[in-house]
């Protein structure tokens, strides 16, 4: 094993929770040589000395960009999606009608497909949402990720998954060869750039977190972390989105599926809680 590559590996399991397998160290290796090479440096060894010796942030944020997955798309397994139409917004509707706030937070956004297509869909809900403050939170570690969620413009690949002409065509503008977002519906969404592994308390609560396809990179104990500070942010009634190859069971004693709403989850309650504890 190389150590320099351990080394990395080490790195980018502390900083952003990326679990790499052993096996995986090469790909690490060939997946860098971009930003070996624009960083002017000889090799792979050198990007690990320099990030080890710290006070390069530039150079960690463009290893952090280059390592992440930001695979995405428009309205991703529409499952949850549908859940929000049909059951979780008239249901928060009902229960938030004195205050007449929902908060929504994409906590690994990529480029933006996710909040986009939650804020398309309280659009859909406009006449319903009437009067009420609906806030979207997108955040994700990967600065060029946020960037590019922020500018808002998708090739015509992109919008070809997952998003409806209507919507397209009622959201998008042309751009040259490529589609932007209307102001409008950018303006919904309010993008940061956050690391899950740091401490987002301060975000404050949300109604509904999507967190979705991001654990699947991380080991089991990252993920158990991440999801009991979810479970903080998370309003009593709120409600949990992962990725629909993930899930709680077996990681997470806070959460659990919600019964009625395919690929979502609620806090347990304290009976649930009480009940998981005398079994
Ligand atoms: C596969 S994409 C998922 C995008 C979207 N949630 C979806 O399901 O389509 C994973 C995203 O997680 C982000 N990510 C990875 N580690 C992260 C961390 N520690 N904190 C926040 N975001 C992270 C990556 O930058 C990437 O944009």
């Amino acid at each position: 094993m190389r150590s320099d590559l351990a080394a990395l590996a080490a790195l980018l399991s502390d900083r952003i929770g990326l679990a790499v397998d052993e096996g995986k160290h090469q790909a690490i290796e060939m997946r860098l040589q971009p930003t070996v090479a624009a960083a002017g440096l000889p090799n792979v060894s050198e990007l690990v000395h320099r990030l080890s010796k710290g006070g390069d942030p530039a150079l960690l944020d463009r290893t952090i960009d280059a390592m992440v997955t930001c695979e995405t798309l428009f309205f991703r397994d529409r499952k949850p999606f549908e859940a929000l139409r049909a059951t979780v917004l008239p249901r928060l509707r009902e229960a938030r009608r004195a205050e007449r706030r929902i908060r929504i937070w994409s906590a690994a956004c990529a480029t933006g497909q996710e909040p986009y297509s939650l804020a398309m869909l309280i659009d859909e809900q406009q006449r319903e949402f009437a009067g009420w403050r609906v806030e979207i939170v997108a955040s994700d570690v990967s600065a060029a990720a946020v960037a590019a969620a922020r500018e808002g413009r998708y090739s015509q690949f992109e919008v070809q998954r997952g998003l409806p002409t209507p919507l397209l065509l009622r959201h998008f503008q042309r751009d040259g060869e490529a589609w932007r977002i209307n102001d409008h519906l950018r303006a919904h969404v309010e993008f940061r750039r956050a690391n899950l592994i740091d401490e987002f308390g301060r975000f404050g609560r949300f109604d509904i977190v999507f967190c979705r396809n991001v654990l699947m990179y991380m080991d089991v104990e990252r993920r158990r972390d991440i999801l009991q500070r979810l479970s903080r942010v998370l309003a009593d009634d709120g409600y949990l989105a992962l990725g629909a190859a993930e899930t709680v069971v077996g990681i997470s004693d806070e959460f659990e599926p919600a019964p009625d709403c395919a690929g979502l989850f609620r806090r347990k309650t304290p009976a649930s809680l009480r009940m998981a504890a005398n079994s």
